[in-house]
């Protein structure tokens, strides 16, 4: 493709809108609203969101797609991962991280911002002891993160951790493997709309309270 043809590639999005008067006053749940909406319509990989993190030290921001793993009590965000991995050792440094969702099929778009915090062991150990085996040997095989010499070298770890737990079902989480729970300060919710006037609602929690303040942004 030549650099014309790329900047040529564009879309017009007309399918839906977002008013004021159409969403609900708690933004996680209208989060759920159109997460259930993506999974309605069979978008592909509609748990899929991009995580992003800072290095405290340089101030370099990394981010990378992880699975959304569920909503505690309409309060957080929750997704699992290597707490060894780079992201876990930004997290360590600066629990400040910001999630996207974006969601073509429906034209939508989704921003989170928030603290993170570990998830609780017990909420980890389950869902760890949940996954495929497969998975789970994984996650004890491989040292996320970290450069390694070869593929041969990540699956003779796989073998060994195969041998080292023969005959245990279901495997012992890693004590470097669980979940972070991110807990929303703001979120905006992107509507595709003709012309680039796109719909764009921020929720913000108010000060000291449970409840959202919600504006509309200029596109
Ligand atoms: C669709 C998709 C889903 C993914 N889900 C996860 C996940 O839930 N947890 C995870 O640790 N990595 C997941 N990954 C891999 C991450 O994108 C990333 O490669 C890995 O976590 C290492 O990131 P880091 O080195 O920045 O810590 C997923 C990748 C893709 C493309």
């Amino acid at each position: 493709m030549t650099d014309a043809e790329l900047a040529d590639l564009r879309q017009s999005y007309s399918q839906r809108t977002l008013l004021e008067a159409d969403v609900q006053p708690q933004a996680v749940a209208q989060f759920r609203q159109w997460l259930d909406e993506a999974v309605a319509a069979q978008l592909p990989e509609p748990a899929a969101l991009t995580l992003a993190t800072v290095d405290a030290a340089t101030g370099q921001p990394s981010q990378r797609v992880v699975l959304l793993k569920g909503l505690p009590d309409d309060a957080g965000f929750l997704f699992f991962t290597n707490y060894d991995s780079r992201k876990g050792h930004e997290l360590a440094g600066q629990p400040l991280a910001a999630l996207n969702f974006f969601w073509p099929g429906l034209e939508r778009q989704v921003r989170v911002e928030g603290v993170v915090e570990k998830a609780p062991e017990n909420v980890s150990t389950e869902y760890f002891q949940s996954r495929p085996r497969g998975s789970q040997v994984g996650a004890w095989a491989s040292p996320q993160s970290e450069v390694i010499g070869s593929r041969e070298q990540l699956e003779a770890r796989e073998h060994e951790v195969e041998a080292r737990f023969q005959g245990q079902n279901p495997l012992p989480r890693p004590p470097h493997w669980g979940g972070y729970v991110l807990r929303p300060t703001r979120l905006e919710f992107w509507q595709g709309r003709p012309s680039r006037l796109h719909d764009r609602l921020v929720y913000e929690r108010t000060e000291g309270g449970s409840d959202w303040k919600i504006s509309r942004l200029a596109p």
